[in-house]
């Protein structure tokens, strides 16, 4: 997707990624090779002027040599450190007066065991987890042998009312410039993005707080590039941090249509110094998650296809991941419509009936 944005700006992007069926295996200079890799990552940055990172789990010692060669590296490899772990993450928080959920670091499952008056919380790794792979909510006594065996953290259970996001750029100059925030609707069981809305439906002072915050996060980090911040609104109104993320996101897909700008645009406005496009919302819109339908392993089918491709106001983003496994992102649909009700009808209708079976 970010390519796609950046054929627009006539813009030749060399690929690296450790899959060869990657998506945009097709579409771009492609190479393979392990993005945590010393040498990997320096052979390939040393032929590119400007380097951006769609992922935190990269060799970031090799970033910060080719930024000492002279390389521009958008987002910095020092931001991709402190967000490569959720645990120095939180210490970022409480060392900028950033609110967020109260917390405890924690070695390993024993001492996750040993704060049980901390219940309930939820017990999170430190690094590489995505897509709620490295979350476990604890809630009593029973579900202490959940526990993970690594450094992580142990952060109090929010009961909040919202989750939200807010997406921000930063340019070199230090203009800094924010989405509309939207509001995300998570898979009960798998704690990952089902689908959201935009804008969000919260009164000005929650939005307020929201962009005051994203845009004060990217400013302490001093970061060039996209910041996802993502945060819940708590029942009396607060709003809280739960994790960032330096680059394009699930929380933004929807801006491809939906906005004057793209998140992509902007990253690329963003990592290129240019000034920050126009991030209003042309229409309420709603952004559906096409995820491996559960009971499926092997060559993806997409079931439902024409029909939700007629509907107006409907556009179906398809990955191209060749194989198909329960809750995998396959892609995403993006609906935008004036009438509130009539888009959440056919968000229901979109789930309902666009399917990725084998
Ligand atoms: N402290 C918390 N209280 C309540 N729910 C939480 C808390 N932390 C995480 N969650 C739930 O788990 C989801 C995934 O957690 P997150 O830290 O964002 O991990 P990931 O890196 O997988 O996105 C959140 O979006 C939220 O739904
Ligand atoms: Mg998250």
């Amino acid at each position: 997707m970010l390519i796609q944005s950046g054929i627009d700006f006539n813009i030749p992007f060399v690929v690296l990624d450790p899959d060869a069926q990657a998506p945009c295996s097709g579409i771009a200079d492609f190479h393979t090779g392990k993005l945590t890799d010393f040498d990997t990552v320096m052979n390939f940055g040393s032929s590119c002027d400007i380097l951006t990172i769609e992922i935190e789990n990269v060799n970031t010692a090799a970033l910060k040599e080719l930024v000492r060669l002279g390389k521009k590296v958008f987002p910095q490899p020092e931001v991709i450190e402190l967000i490569q772990d959720k645990r120095t993450q939180k210490k970022f928080y409480l060392d900028h007066g950033i609110p967020t959920a109260d917390f405890i670091l924690t070695e390993n499952a024993d001492q996750v065991k040993a704060n049980k008056h901390f219940l309930p919380a939820v017990n999170k790794l430190g690094r590489e987890g995505y897509d709620g792979r490295g979350v476990q909510i604890l809630r009593s006594e029973e579900d202490l042998s959940k526990a993970f065996d690594a450094p992580g953290l142990l952060e109090k259970l929010i009961d909040f009312e919202k989750e939200i996001a807010v997406i921000v750029a930063r340019n070199e100059k230090g203009e800094i410039k924010s989405f509309p925030v939207v509001e995300m609707v998570f898979h009960p069981e798998h704690n990952l993005v089902e689908y959201l809305f935009a804008p969000a439906q919260i009164t000005v002072a929650v939005k307020n707080k929201a962009e005051e915050i994203a845009s004060r996060i990217i400013g302490k980090l001093n970061m060039v590039g996209l910041l996802a911040v993502e945060m819940f609104v708590t029942k009396t109104g607060a709003v809280l941090v739960n994790e960032v993320a330096p680059r394009p996101h699930n929380s933004g897909h929807h801006t491809i249509e939906a906005n004057i700008t793209s998140q992509y645009e902007q990253h690329l406005r963003a990592i290129l110094n240019l000034p920050l496009g126009d991030t209003r919302l042309i229409t309420p819109s709603a952004m559906v998650n096409l995820l491996g339908e559960p009971g499926y392993n092997g060559k993806a089918l997409y079931k439902g296809f024409e029909e939700v491709a007629g509907m107006s106001g409907v556009h179906v983003h398809l990955y191209g991941k060749k194989i198909t496994k329960p809750f995998r992102k396959m892609g995403h649909v993006t609906i935008i419509d004036h009438d509130l009700d009539s888009l959440k009808k056919k968000v229901d209708f979109v789930k309902q009936t666009l399917k990725v079976i084998a």
